[in-house]
């Protein structure tokens, strides 16, 4: 038997119950793992509110890391007693003790403790797709512009890291003055309080009145038009996210009377369909970590039994950096 979060109709946080599971032998390609951290998402948020679609009864979570206790037939990746660290589907991080597929799990490097590698794979691994495979067709090379939204939370913590050690010029937004602080100190070159200035006056300025070569946008409906004004001719729009709302439906010709610009909606499980890319991935982001280039900055902690809680204060903006849940 497990503890676990699962909701079973969407909504609030209010939907999120601490129930009992069953927790059974791991089949063909399949581990049971034993989690000593639980990371937290802003995805989990969106499933249990039901804006992506999942069927219900749903245990929530996408990213956790722990001890494997048994391997199932096919799994050479990886044994009992491994440490291990994943960000997978299907939902279900949010437990003590699950079977899941093994192909998103990776062994995790002994410098890298179970809290950091929770509160790393899903984030890192997104921060790792967007700045080295969501490019312009000019690619990026060092000294170019990059604007990143949210910079001051999960994700954005580490993309300021990694863009810096890649030689890019990432301005972030964020909604505080406290967290603009905090990211310029994880490495944004320039940063924007987003509710109190113009952002794309301010990303003009800062370019000289270019513009930036991508926008990374998680925030989505607040965010979405005035990002499309901050990108030079042929810049790319790279919308990954829905913090405030989806992005409202748009005509296409607005991107070419805006200097003929690119749009990609990506998920990082489009970039995990095979062990082989998955590890490929995780192998950079943990040499990033190894390197201290990028550091996995924890700032709130909740017990399992209080996911509920956690998800409210994510919610509320009030969360900086990475959200992990302790069974
Ligand atoms: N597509 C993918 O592959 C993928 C993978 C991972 C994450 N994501 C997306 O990336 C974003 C960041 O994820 P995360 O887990 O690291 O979360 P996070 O950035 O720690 O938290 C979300 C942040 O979004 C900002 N925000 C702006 N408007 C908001 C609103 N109306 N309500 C709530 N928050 C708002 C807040 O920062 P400010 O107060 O600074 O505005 C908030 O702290 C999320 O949108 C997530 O869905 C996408």
């Amino acid at each position: 038997m497990s503890k676990a979060i699962q909701i079973r109709q969407t909504g609030g946080p209010e939907q999120m119950q601490l129930v009992d599971v069953q927790v059974g032998e791991p089949g063909p390609g399949e581990i049971r793992i034993r989690h000593k951290a639980i990371g937290l998402n802003f995805i989990d948020v969106y499933q249990r509110s039901g804006l992506y679609t999942l069927p219900l009864p749903l245990q929530l979570g996408m990213e956790g890391a722990g001890i494997v206790e048994a391997v199932g037939p096919g799994v050479t990746h990886l044994k009992a007693g491994d440490r291990a660290a994943y960000a997978s589907q299907p939902p279900g991080s949010y437990c003590e003790v699950r079977v899941m597929p093994a192909k998103c799990v990776c062994r995790l490097p002994d410098a890298i403790d179970f809290e950091t590698g929770a509160a790393m794979m899903l984030k890192g691994l997104t921060a790792q797709y967007l700045l080295k495979k969501t490019l312009p067709v000019e690619g990026l090379k060092a000294g170019d512009f990059v604007l990143f939204h949210a910079v001051a939370g999960g994700v954005g913590l580490i993309a300021a890291q990694w863009a810096k050690a890649l030689g890019l010029q990432l301005i972030g937004t964020a909604g505080s003055d406290e967290k603009c602080e905090l990211a310029k100190s994880y490495g944004a070159a320039h940063v924007i309080n987003y509710r109190t200035e113009d952002f794309a006056a301010r990303v003009k300025e800062i370019t000289g009145g270019q513009g930036v070569k991508v926008v990374y946008d998680s925030v989505g409906k607040d965010t979405w038009e005035k990002s499309l004004d901050c990108l030079r001719p042929f810049g790319l729009m790279a919308t990954f996210g829905n913090a405030s709302g989806p992005v409202p439906p748009f005509a296409p010709a607005i991107l070419a009377n805006k200097g003929s610009l690119y749009v990609t909606r990506q998920t990082l499980f489009s970039h995990l369909t095979t062990r082989e890319s998955t590890q490929a991935m995780a192998d950079d982001l943990f040499a990033v970590v190894a390197s201290g280039q990028v550091k996995i900055r924890i700032d709130q902690r909740f017990k399992l039994s209080e996911a509920a809680e956690a998800h409210r204060v994510l919610e509320a903006r009030k969360t900086t950096g990475c959200t992990i849940l302790l069974p």
